[in-house]
């Protein structure tokens, strides 16, 4: 087994060499050196921690310094896996904000920054890169704009928006993205983004053609049953097994000894 550091590079020479890429959401200290453990090359500290972690309705209403906390409770891990955190809403708006905020996410752990769009962030991207900060992009679905959006809906049916999908993906790999989310993207579409460029995309319910695939860790091990995304097969239930266990423990208690 390769017990080397993976890094945006390695991610990238993995759709080189045809290797699927398994990414999931961390958002602390033992789910990130579990999921390392199991051997996943990409961990991010997702903004949805917003909704999975924090409660709130959507991820809008995650700042910088919840980010920050999430962060360094991941970074503590040590992951062997490449470590991505999301610049959360409205913390890129301008180059200078996209930088910065960049900063205070690499000190506190964080390898890689995600941020959402294509050519309307290029410039943000283009210095995030240049400041020597791997960037991974996010297209699609973007839940940082749901209210504009009104409902989590799938991208690309439309051609504008299958043309408008391509062209921002090639726009993210020349300014220097390491790799592409896909959320919500037609399967068709997904499989031609990844046909066109050559950084890799990671899918979240745009198919199976994607180099890799990425998961909210509690919707794949049914620790969020309020709310799973249609395209998703618990493949353990939780949170069912959680109040059987400590059903079980509070009612030993009561048993007279
Ligand atoms: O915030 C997040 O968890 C994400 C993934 C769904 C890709 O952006």
């Amino acid at each position: 087994m390769n017990h080397d550091k993976i890094t945006a590079d390695s991610i990238r020479a993995m759709k080189a060499r045809g290797e699927k890429i398994a990414a999931l959401t961390a958002y602390d200290f033992p789910m990130t050196r579990l999921l390392d453990e199991a051997g996943v090359p990409l961990l991010l500290v997702g903004d949805s921690l917003g909704m999975v972690v924090l409660g709130y309705g959507d991820t809008t209403l995650v700042t910088m310094s919840e980010m920050e906390h999430h962060v360094r409770a991941a970074a503590r891990a040590k992951p062997r896996g490449l470590l991505a955190a999301d610049l959360p809403y409205q913390s890129y708006g301008t180059v200078i904000d996209a930088v910065k905020n960049s900063q205070r996410l690499i000190k506190e752990g964080a390898e890689a920054v995600k941020a959402e769009g294509g050519r309307s962030i290029e410039a943000q991207v283009r210095a995030i890169v240049a400041e020597g900060i791997p960037f991974l992009g996010h297209l699609g679905m973007l839940p940082q704009h749901i209210h504009e959006e009104g409902r989590y809906h799938i991208k690309g049916k439309a051609e504008a928006e299958r043309q408008s999908l391509l062209e921002d993906a090639r726009i993210l790999a020349e300014a220097g993205a390491f790799a592409i989310v896909l959320e919500l993207v037609t399967p068709p579409v997904a499989a031609e983004i990844t046909k066109t460029i050559s950084i890799p995309t990671i899918g979240i319910g745009s198919g199976t053609e994607c180099d890799g695939q990425i998961l909210v860790t509690p919707d794949l091990v049914g620790m969020f049953p309020w709310f799973t995304p249609r395209f998703i097969k618990p493949k353990m239930n939780g949170a069912e097994q959680m109040r059987a266990v400590v059903q079980d423990w509070a009612k030993s208690l009561q048993t007279p000894k």
